[in-house]
Formats: C-alpha cells, structure tokens, sequence
C-alpha cells in the first residue's frame, strides 16, 4: 500500500490563503478519521508507528480539508452559517473575560508593590476599556448582542489571582507571581483574539479583522512588558526576599530571646526600606 504523502492529504503549501490557527479542533469532532473513541474509551488508531504516521497525515488532511471547506463559504452556505455563529460565540466569551478582567485589574493594581509593575497593570487597565469598546463596534456591525456567555477560563485564571494575593505572601514575592498570573491572562486572551481574527478573515469581515489584529497587538505588547519585569528586578528581589526571609527568622529567634521583638521590628523596617529603595 503506498504510503500518504503531504500532496495526498491536501497539505497546504507554502504561500496558501489558508492560515494554520483557524482549524476546528479535531479532537473535537466525531467523525475525525482514525480518532474515534473505542469502546474503552480509548482513541482508537494506535498499533504500528507506521499507521500512526499515516493516521497522523490523514487528520491533518482532514483538518485542512475542513479549513478549505469552512473559507469557500460561497459554495457551502451551511458552513459560513455554522462558523459565524461559532465566531459569535467566541467573541462573547471574550468580552466576558474583559469584563472579569476590568473587575479584578483594581485589586491586582493594589496588591503590587513594584511602582512599574502598578504602571504596567494600570496601563493595561486603560487599553482593556478601548478592547471592550472594539468588541462592541464588533458587536454592533452584526447586529448581535454582546451577553449571554461566561467565560469560566478568565473565570479560573482571575480566582487563582486572587487566591495568590489572600494567601499574603512577601512583597516581591507577590509581584512576581502577580506577573505570572497576568501572562496566563495574557496569553489565554492572545489565544481567543488569535482565533477570531482568523475566523473574521474566513468570513470576509475585514474591518474586524483591523481591530482584532489592534488587540492583538496590544495583549503581545502587555505581555512583552510583563516578561521584561519578570526577566528583570522583580524575579531577583523576589529570590532575596526568600532567602532573607529565611535567614531573618533563624537570625529573629535568636535576637528575641535577648531583645524581645524590638529586634524584629527594626529587621522588618529595614526590609521595607530596602524594597521602597528597589522601587525606584
Ligand atoms: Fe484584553
């Protein structure tokens, strides 16, 4: 049995309209070949390597073949209806999250100690008003309204935030891991944006693809800021914190048996002063 090969399979070629992040998943389908569940509820498919590598071509095929279906909406009605309505959806979804992200921006801005890590958030705070309004110009050209979904991703995301900042941890340590759950807000959002731009492309609506794209560009730009502040003094100051911590209270119990806690004051003044100084 000859073997598949890219050509067969309808592998897109190099210059092709067809944009590799816009497919339905796959895993999500239940006629995608070679995947159906088997009866244990196992994905059926496996045995040779040689048959995983032609069940692998064949459902990238699949997928590409579903891709090409879902962009030559002129002669698949069916499909653009499905693919708007799922374009709806997502964008729903997102304009959610941005709400559940506007909620929670006040109370991650207070939390952070680092003045450029407040900037950051702040910042972000401000550009995220001006997404929520694209959403709606978005909105308001396919005459759809903008409720009706929970996004319970942003939903996860924001409560581990939260959870962060209630568990009280050291100063930079807390910034840091603030960085953190803003990338994960960031790149979840990047995610969702990525995929509606593609899909807004598909359906030929090229003014949302303009404002789509302008979030994107602002989430990566978010994002970028975000890393340089983790790769930067905040992820430093948050390993001395650690370490001081530490020490500080083998070296407090110590002092307190001679002093009492006016030793401890003093070391945790210091501290403070030390970080306002890092802050600058
Ligand atoms: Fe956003």
């Amino acid at each position: 049995m000859p073997s598949a090969d890219a050509a067969d399979v309808g592998v897109p070629q190099r210059g092709s309209a067809i944009e590799p992040h816009a497919a339905f998943p796959w895993w999500a389908m239940p006629n995608a070949p070679g995947m159906a569940p088997d009866g244990a509820g196992r994905v059926s498919g496996g045995g040779s390597s040689r048959f995983r590598e032609r069940s692998a071509l064949s459902l990238l095929g699949w997928v590409c073949n579903h891709r090409q279906l879902s962009a030559n909406t002129a002669e698949n009605p069916m499909e653009l209806e499905s693919l708007r309505a799922l374009y709806v959806d997502e964008l729903k979804d997102l304009y959610n999250a941005e709400g559940q992200i506007l909620k929670a921006m006040p109370r991650m801005i207070k939390a952070a100690s680092n003045r450029q890590l407040k900037q950051a958030l702040t910042e972000h705070e401000r550009v995220t008003r001006k997404q929520v309004q694209r959403l709606e110009r978005i909105f308001k050209d396919l005459d759809e309204t903008p409720r009706g979904k929970k996004c319970h991703g942003m939903e996860g995301l924001l409560k581990e935030g939260k959870e962060l900042i209630a568990e009280k941890p050291e100063p930079e340590v807390l910034d840091a891991g603030l960085i953190s759950k803003a990338q994960h807000v960031e790149h979840y959002e990047i995610a969702g944006y990525g995929t509606v731009r593609s899909w807004a492309q598909q359906l030929g609506f090229d003014q949302h693809v303009e404002l789509l794209q302008e979030t994107l560009d602002e989430e990566a730009e978010a994002d970028k800021r975000l890393s340089a502040l983790a790769e930067s003094s905040i992820n430093i100051e948050a390993d001395e914190s650690d370490e001081e911590s530490s020490s500080d209270r083998e070296v407090a119990v110590a002092t307190s048996r001679e002093t009492g806690s006016r030793g401890r004051r003093t070391r945790t003044s210091a501290r403070r002063g030390r970080s306002e100084a890092g802050a600058m």
